[in-house]
């Protein structure tokens, strides 16, 4: 290899230790790669772990301008190859959030594939926190080495990451809430078709729109007779009653800051009027203070409270694990604003604006800063009002499987006669009934898309197996017939 060249090919020498290091012998199924060979494979066929995973490409992508102008400057290839990481984990987390996206966009997400949304969001979230513990690496590069090959690279610029702004609209990130950088959208850097991927992305549903729709959907804040906001309301009255009579009942404070410590006492309590006033919540909303529709937030503020509830739990979860994925995002955001102060200083970087911009961006970039206002509203445990047993029966697995069942819409004159598979409750012990709780008719909101019918199973037995299996029968075997 010449001096100053960087290789281009494994002709080059530099990659041939890595090679016998990854291969070993050609029959090898070990470094990592999953199994590769079967047993009769013929030679042609063995799968090859190099091959397997494009390392010919992957390991010659990395092709330092300061070589093709004359010497190669080493920390060039450092500075691209922690770029190219974070490319390559930006595609995993748009692979997740898509997959995610899938499955909340059903209209009705079925119990069952929470489990695999969790997971997901939860890996994203592992992504973004190795993303913010890499900076450290990216700063083993010092300004003055930066330096020496910066002005080589004019006018690219990370703000040209196009998965990085597609992964920002895909969470929900609206355009109104985005800076200009000198002037100009966020798009006005990107090739045309880049610029057009990008802003096609704001237009389609986001996680955000999904999860929205997704709380709304969620029954459980006005059912059977139950109103959730009214007995919260009275709840935090009640709160607020005692807490004022506390500060009024103390002795050895003067009139003056008595007055003002119940003035702040007040100012502090009215944050509360919005959530019990639908169109104030929605004035707000207009106005771009909030974001999530009033049903969706009261459904948040209900899953956080009764949140030890069996059919809570995995809700609760994915509310938490999407304000931690949003976190960690925000926290990659001032990472990388205090990486680029420490390399550039006051200087701009290359589409011209510097860590001010960035630092800016890390706080109002926060598309589920409704979920982190939850905590406004929330009340002591004991002062949670006390659930009625028709609504903690159906959010105990143990009292009762409540299984929905999704089917496409049949013909609207079409009625349910019989739910083939019910008589095997016999089957189940432990399980002593089984009802058709929401019998399809003209009740049913067509508008969904779907047709929904709720069964409820009853079991005598807590958390008895055979409930939960039932429900899995009725989920791969029941037919429903119609006349
Ligand atoms: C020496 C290293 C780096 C410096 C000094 C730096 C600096 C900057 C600056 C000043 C901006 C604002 C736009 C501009 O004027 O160019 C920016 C934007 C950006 N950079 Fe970096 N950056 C560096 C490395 C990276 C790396 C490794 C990534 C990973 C992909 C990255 C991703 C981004 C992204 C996504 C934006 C757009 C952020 C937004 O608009 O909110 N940067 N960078």
């Amino acid at each position: 290899m010449s001096p100053g060249r960087f290789p281009s090919s494994a002709d080059d020498g530099v990659l041939i230790p890595l090679v016998d290091m990854v291969s070993g012998s050609t029959t090898s199924v070990g470094n990592g790669c999953p199994a590769m060979i079967a047993p009769d494979d013929s030679a042609d066929d063995i799968l090859y772990c190099w091959d397997y995973l494009h390392l010919d490409d992957l390991l010659h992508a990395q092709t330092p301008k300061s070589a093709e102008v004359g010497e190669l400057i080493h920390d060039e290839v450092f500075f691209i190859t922690v770029h190219q990481t974070y490319e390559l984990w930006f595609k995993q987390i748009l692979v997740e959030l898509d997959s995610v996206m899938v499955i909340m966009g059903q209209g009705n997400v079925r119990a069952r594939d929470l489990r695999t949304v969790l997971a997901r969001l939860q890996r994203i979230n592992e992504i973004q926190r190795l993303m913010v513990a890499q900076m450290g690496v990216l700063e083993t590069l010092t300004p003055l080495d930066f330096l020496d090959f910066r002005a080589m690279l004019l006018p690219a610029s990370g703000f040209q990451s196009v998965q990085f702004h597609l992964i920002e609209n895909k969470f929900g990130l609206l355009d109104r809430d985005r800076l200009k950088v000198e002037g100009h959208d966020y798009v006005a850097t990107l090739r045309p078709d880049h610029a057009e991927l990008v802003t096609s992305s704001e237009h389609a549903p986001s996680l955000f729109d999904h999860v929205e729709a997704w709380l709304s959907l969620l029954s459980f804040v006005r059912v059977e007779g139950f109103d959730f906001m009214a007995s919260y309301q009275n709840a935090a009255a009640g709160m607020h009653a005692a807490s004022r009579a506390k500060i009024t009942g103390l002795s050895n404070v003067d009139a003056v800051s008595m007055d003002k410590q119940l003035a702040a006492f007040e100012k502090s309590i009215e944050k509360f009027d919005v959530i019990f006033d639908r169109e104030k919540w929605e004035t707000e909303v207009r106005q771009g203070t909030r974001r999530f529709s009033y049903d969706a937030f009261v459904t948040a503020l209900f899953i956080n409270l009764y949140r030890d509830e069996p059919a809570l739990q995995m809700p609760f979860q994915i509310l938490t694990t999407l304000i931690d994925v949003d976190e960690t995002l925000t926290l990659w955001r001032e990472r990388h604003a205090l990486m680029a102060h420490r390399m550039l200083g006051r200087l701009t970087g290359t589409a011209g604006s510097g860590y001010a911009y960035l630092d800016e961006t890390a706080k109002r970039y926060t598309p589920f800063k409704d979920l982190f206002d939850v905590s406004t509203y929330l009340l002591p445990h004991s002062a949670h009002p006390r659930l009625p047993r028709s609504v903690l029966r159906r959010l105990d697995f143990q009292a009762g499987y409540r299984y929905v069942i999704v089917r496409q819409p049949p013909q609207m004159a079409r009625r349910v006669t019989s739910v083939e598979g019910l008589d095997q409750v016999g089957l189940y012990p432990g399980v002593d009934a089984v009802s058709l709780t929401r019998p399809p008719g003209d009740d049913v909101d067509w508008r969904l898309g779907s047709h929904e019918y709720v069964f409820s199973v009853l079991g005598t037995a807590p958390a008895h197996e055979g409930v939960r299996a039932l429900g899995e029968f009725i989920e791969n075997h029941v037919a429903v017939t119609y006349v």
